[in-house]
């Protein structure tokens, strides 16, 4: 089953048509600390559904995505009365979306759920695909179901309480997907930074952008082949982010994505003939947005070290990555030696100006 994505920025008739269609018996409404204050007002004055909604409310943040809060939300469904007929409402970023997915999926055996991101991530990514999941034993997603929401309602109403650097991530996976997509679509994004984007403009960048999800995901929905597509930039962007981490200076994930972007660009240059000025482009666009992820050539090694670890990477000696041929042309399933990453490292920190 696919979800239905629905892009708009009415976002109380769209929950009143996933209602009047569901009939559910009860409906909950599942919000963080900062999206009850932030984003549940604004649906709760606009849709009677969510007004007479019963309301679970959650610790913000990615270290609360875990079993004690997913137990907390299955206990207060029973414990209202929740029943295989009810409808959860996520209203929230990834972490509402992700855990209220799972635990809708796994309660009775799984209930009628929508998806409505308020974070940029979440719209242009972590809503939408069926990935659902929390963070166990230290693991991040460890555990989880692929499993559809009835309906993911992506609008751009939300983002004016978002911070600067929360909408700087979220472009950041959508440069990803632009890349992935076509020149078209990149020299869009890269007209302009993302806080000067309205809202009418944004929701249709983010309908164009999560299209290219949706393609994706729609050809290989359990991750078989083609939604490997979606790793680029991710192999380096999650060693960066494990560096930083261990440097107890932690980057927000799209950033790391971001400046793993322009490493896996270079490596394109470098093994895939992707075309260098495009890359140096791309390098500028996010150096101006992002600024730089600090490394040194002391750092190379542990870096490689990460990237080994990934879950993708099963042979020591070749590390696995999405490159590009070209904006909008893939090459799945490349490798590249550490002598290469490193010499893509030194390239890195020459465009970076690092
Ligand atoms: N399922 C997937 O395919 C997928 C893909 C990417 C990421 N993810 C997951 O998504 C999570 C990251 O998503 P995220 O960046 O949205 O994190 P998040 O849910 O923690 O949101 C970021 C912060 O912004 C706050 N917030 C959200 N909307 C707001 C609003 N409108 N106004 C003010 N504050 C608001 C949140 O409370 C939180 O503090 C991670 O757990 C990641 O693993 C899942
Ligand atoms: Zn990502």
């Amino acid at each position: 089953m696919e979800s239905n994505v629905v892009f708009t920025n009415y976002v109380a008739e769209a929950i009143e048509e996933v209602v009047s269609a569901v009939k559910p018996s009860k409906v909950f409404v599942l919000v963080d600390e900062n999206t009850q204050e932030a984003a549940l007002p604004v649906v709760q004055s606009q849709s009677d559904t969510v007004k007479g909604a019963t309301v679970i409310v959650v610790k913000p943040g990615d270290e609360n995505k875990n079993l004690e809060s997913l137990s907390y939300i299955w206990q207060q469904l029973g414990d209202s009365g929740a029943t295989r007929h009810s409808l959860l409402i996520n209203l929230g970023g990834g972490v509402v979306t992700d855990m209220g997915a799972f635990a809708a999926a796994t309660f009775k055996r799984g209930i009628h759920f929508v998806n409505v991101p308020t974070s940029l991530l979440a719209a242009v990514d972590a809503s939408v695909g069926g990935k659902t999941g929390i963070n166990f034993n230290g693991l991040k997603n460890e555990i989880g179901a692929f499993k559809d929401a009835d309906t993911v309602i992506v609008s751009s109403i939300f983002f004016n309480t978002l911070s600067a650097t929360e909408m700087r991530s979220g472009y950041g996976e959508m440069l990803k997907h632009a890349l992935i997509k076509g020149s078209e679509m990149l020299s869009d994004l890269m007209k302009q930074d993302v806080l000067e984007v309205g809202r009418e403009r944004m929701l249709d960048l983010l309908k164009e952008n999560v299209g290219v999800k949706q393609e994706i995901v729609s050809q290989d929905p359990t991750e078989k082949g083609l939604r490997k597509a979606l790793n680029l930039g991710h192999t380096t962007g999650h060693a960066f982010e494990s560096l930083a981490l261990k440097r107890k200076s932690p980057i927000p994930h799209g950033y790391a994505v971001a400046y793993g972007l322009v490493v896996e660009l270079i490596l394109s240059v470098m093994k895939q003939g992707f075309p260098s000025e495009t890359m140096q482009k791309v390098a500028n666009y996010i150096y101006e947005n992002f600024r730089a992820f600090a490394i040194t050539c002391d750092d190379y090694d542990e870096i490689i070290d990460f990237m080994r670890h990934d879950k993708k990477n099963v042979d020591a000696s070749a590390i696995n990555f999405t490159l590009l041929k070209n904006v909008g042309e893939l090459a799945l399933d490349s490798t590249a030696t550490t002598d290469e990453i490193k010499a893509a490292l030194d390239i890195y920190r020459d465009v970076m100006h690092i």
